[in-house]
């Protein structure tokens, strides 16, 4: 098993498939011809209440773990991620993500650790990259979402650059490892202007379960980015 989120040693951007664009009536196979390419999947778990989609819980995360040996990462768009915190986590996910906008991030953001497991922290387009700053000692991850959180498929907001430059900055001056995730739309054309602007961890979902050949775009991304 890779040492869950280890900083890659090529100095290129991490990448994250997302469960959520896979095909579920064969998860196995699905995940097969990219979990040898991957750094690590992404589950986007979803409640229909902080966004207007339901997803799944934690049995996907066990399902993932079985599938592949990659380290998982749970992406909680919910709005009480404090309820989850100890499911998602025995479940077998290594990192977990909670949303600024949602109840309490702090308290979250510290039950995750306390469990031994990186933490993240995501916002939603409209949130200012400001609202990090109180939890900026307990992050080992920054997601900024390029498409409104709910759904995949969507197109990629390039109006969210600025914002991952500036967070880019931000991480720098911290002296910290905290990794600069984007999520939303990417595909070969988007990667590179998500990289360019600073992203070091790249969430693909649709543009990757629904490309002819999975592996071969990212052996081609990671020639890119
Ligand atoms: C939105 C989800 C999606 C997903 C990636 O809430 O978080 O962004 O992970 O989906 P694609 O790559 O299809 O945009």
């Amino acid at each position: 098993m890779k040492p869950p989120f280890f900083p890659l040693p090529t100095g290129r951007a991490a990448l994250v498939p997302s469960v959520l664009a896979a095909d579920f009536t064969c998860l196995r196979d699905s995940l097969a011809p990219v979990k040898k390419l991957a750094d690590w999947v992404q589950v986007d778990v979803m409640d229909g209440h902080f966004v207007p989609n339901i997803s799944f819980g934690p049995g996907i995360v066990s399902a993932v773990a079985a599938a592949s040996s990659l380290p998982i990462d749970a992406h909680l768009m919910v709005e009480d991620p404090g309820r989850f915190i100890g499911a998602f986590a025995s479940a077998g996910s290594g990192l977990i993500t909670v949303h600024a906008e949602a109840l309490a991030p702090g308290p979250c953001l510290k039950k995750i650790k306390a469990l031994g497991l990186k933490a993240g922290l995501a916002l939603r387009p409209k949130t200012p990259l400001k609202r990090v700053l109180p939890y900026l000692p307990l992050l080992d991850l920054i997601l900024i979402m390029t498409v409104e959180p709910g759904f995949g498929g969507q197109a990629f907001m390039p109006e969210m650059m600025p914002k991952v430059a500036a967070a880019r900055k931000l991480i720098s001056g911290s002296g910290r490892g905290i990794w600069l995730q984007v999520d939303g739309g990417i595909n070969a054309g988007t990667a590179e202007t998500a990289a360019s602007a600073g992203a070091d961890s790249l969430v693909i979902g649709s543009a990757l379960f629904s490309a002819a050949d999975p592996a071969a775009l990212l052996r081609g991304l990671k020639k890119k980015i």
